[in-house]
C-alpha cells in the first residue's frame, strides 16, 4: 500500500472529476455533432449511450481505483493476480501521458486567444483574415511553444502542490468559475436577435438523421467527454475515501458534463444564426475555435464593442479553464505511477512528467511551423499525436478495461464496493453488470474497429 492523501469532501471529489470530464470535447465537438445529426434525437442517443456504456465504465474505473488505493498502473497489477491483464494499467497510463502532449498545446492556443481578445485584435477583422491569423499563429517559430510551456506550467504548480491543496483547492474554485463563465455567455448569446433558430438546430430532433454512423459517433463522444479509458477517473477515484457512493458520483459527473455540454451549443448557435452563417460550415475543433468563432463572435456583438471583446474573452477564458482541469487530471495519472512505482517524491515525479510533456508537447507546438516539414502518413507531429492517441490507443485502452472491468473482476468484491460494504443500497446492481458484461465491452469494441476503419474497409 502507498502512502498517499484523499480528497477533503465528496464535493470537491465530484468537482475534480467533473474537471477532468468537462473538457474541449464538450465545447468544440459536442455542439456540432448535435446540431449536424438531429439535434435532441441525437442527445437522447448520447443519453442512452452514458447511462448503457459510460456510467457502467466510470463506476467500474472508479471500484478500481478506490478498492487499490493506488495509481492506474498499480491498480491493475494488484486486481490482476500476475496475470497480463496488468498491462491494461500500464497502457492508460502511457495513453494518458501521450494525449496530454498535445492536448497542453491545444491549451496553450487558448491562452494565446484569449490574449489576443483582450487587447480586441478581432476588431474590424476581415472574416477571410481569421483563417490567416490563426495559420500565422501556429507556424510561429516559437510562439506555441512559449504558450505550451506556460500551460504544463501552471499544470505542473497544481498539480505538484498534492491532492488536496493542489487539485481539490483549484476544482473548487476553477469549477463554479467556469459554471459562472458559461451562463454569462449563454445568457448573452441566447438575446442576440434570431438566437431561437440557433436554438431549433440544436434542439428540434430530427430522427431521420439518425443512422448507425451517428449512434458510433455518439458512443465515441460519450467515452472521450466522460475521460473514460485510460486511469485519469480510476486515479482520482484512489483518492476517494471508504464513504464516497461511486454510482452517485458518477452520476453527478456524467450530469454535469453533458449539461455544460448542452449549454456549450446554446453559446454557439444563436450567434452562428445571428450572423446568417450556415451551421454546416463552422467546421469542428480547431478550424471552428480558432478560425469561425472569433469572426462570429465579433459579427454577433457589434464588430469592435466592448461586449464583443468582452464575451470573446470570456470564451477562451472558459476553453483554458475547461483544458486546464482535464490536464490536470491526464499529468496526476503520469504524476502517481512515476511517483508510485518508481519511489521518488510526488515533486519528482511531477517534475519528469513536465519535462518529457514540455519536450514532446513543444515538438508538437512547433510542428506547424519550423517542424512542418517533419511528416509521416503526410501527417506532422501534431497530427500523428492526435492520430495516434485518438484513433488506436484510447479505444484500444477503453476496450481492454471495459473486458477486464466486465468480466475479470470478482462480483462480490463489485457489489461491496458499489454499496460501500452494505451501507448505501444497490437496486440497479443486476442491470449493472449486465451492461457492463455485455453491452460496454461490446460497443467500446465497435467503436474501436470503427475508429481503425474496419467499418470503412466493409462498405
Ligand atoms: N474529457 C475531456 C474532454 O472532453 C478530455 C479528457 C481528459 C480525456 N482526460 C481524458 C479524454 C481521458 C479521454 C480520456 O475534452
Amino acid at each position: 500500500m502507498y502512502n498517499r492523501e484523499n480528497f477533503g469532501s465528496k464535493l470537491g471529489a465530484i468537482l475534480a472529476a467533473a474537471g477532468s470530464a468537462v473538457g474541449l470535447g464538450n465545447v468544440w465537438r459536442f455542439p456540432i455533432i448535435t446540431g449536424q445529426n438531429g439535434g435532441a434525437a441525437f442527445i437522447i442517443i448520447y443519453v442512452l449511450c452514458i447511462f448503457l456504456l459510460g456510467l457502467p465504465i466510470m463506476i467500474s474505473e472508479f471500484l478500481i481505483g478506490r478498492h487499490t488505493h493506488a495509481n492506474t498502473a498499480g491498480a491493475y497489477r494488484i486486481l490482476s493476480n500476475g496475470s497480463a491483464w496488468k498491462w491494461v494499467g500500464r497502457l492508460g497510463v502511457f495513453t494518458g501521458w501521450f494525449i496530454l502532449c498535445y492536448y497542453a498545446v491545444v491549451g496553450g492556443w487558448t491562452i494565446h486567444y484569449t490574449y489576443l481578445s483582450a487587447v480586441n485584435a478581432f476588431a474590424g477583422v476581415d472574416a477571410q483574415e481569421y483563417g490567416n491569423i490563426f495559420t500565422s499563429f501556429v507556424s510561429n517559430p516559437w510562439l506555441p511553444a512559449l504558450w505550451l510551456l506556460v500551460f504544463i506550467g501552471v499544470t505542473h504548480v497544481v498539480v505538484v502542490r498534492g491532492v488536496r491543496s493542489g487539485i481539490e483547492k483549484f476544482s473548487k474554485v476553477m469549477m463554479p468559475t467556469l459554471f459562472i463563465i458559461v451562463i454569462l455567455l449563454v445568457v448573452c448569446s441566447v438575446m442576440l436577435p434570431g438566437a431561437e433558430q440557433g436554438i431549433k438546430f440544436l434542439l428540434v430532433p430530427d430522427f431521420s438523421k439518425v443512422t448507425s454512423e451517428v449512434v458510433l459517433q455518439a458512443m465515441g463522444q460519450a467515452f472521450f467527454s466522460l475521460s473514460l479509458g485510460m486511469g485519469c477517473l480510476c486515479t482520482y477515484a484512489s483518492y476517494f475515501d471508504k464513504s464516497t457512493p461511486l454510482a452517485k458520483t458518477a452520476l453527478n459527473v456524467s450530469f454535469i458534463d453533458t449539461v455544460i455540454a448542452i449549454m456549450a451549443g446554446f453559446i454557439i448557435f444563436p450567434s452562428i444564426f445571428n450572423i446568417g452563417m450556415d451551421p454546416n460550415e463552422v467546421g469542428m475543433g480547431a478550424s471552428l475555435t480558432f478560425i469561425s468563432l472569433p469572426n462570429v463572435f465579433q459579427k454577433a456583438f457589434c464588430d469592435g464593442s466592448l461586449l464583443a471583446c468582452v464575451f470573446s474573452v470570456m470564451f477562451y477564458f472558459l476553453l483554458f479553464v475547461a483544458a486546464l482541469t482535464s490536464t490536470i487530471s491526464l499529468h496526476e495519472v503520469a504524476t502517481a505511477y512515476v511517483s508510485e512505482e518508481f519511489n521518488v517524491s510526488r515533486r519528482v515525479g511531477a517534475t519528469v512528467i513536465t519535462c518529457t510533456v514540455a519536450v514532446l508537447g513543444t515538438l508538437c507546438a512547433l510542428s506547424f511551423g519550423p517542424l512542418s516539414g517533419i511528416t509521416l502518413f503526410d501527417m506532422n507531429i501534431f497530427e500523428l499525436f492526435d492520430e495516434f492517441s485518438g484513433s488506436i490507443l484510447l479505444p484500444l485502452s477503453g476496450m481492454l478495461i471495459a473486458i477486464f472491468a466486465g468480466w475479470t473482476l470478482d462480483r462480490q468484491l463489485y457489489r461491496d464496493e458499489i454499496s460501500n460494504h452494505g451501507e448505501i443500497k444497490a437496486p440497479y446492481f443486476k442491470v449493472l453488470i449486465i451492461c457492463l458484461r455485455y453491452v460496454a465491452p461490446v460497443a467500446v469494441c465497435v467503436v474501436f474497429l470503427d475508429k481503425l476503419g474496419v467499418f470503412d474497409f466493409l462498405k
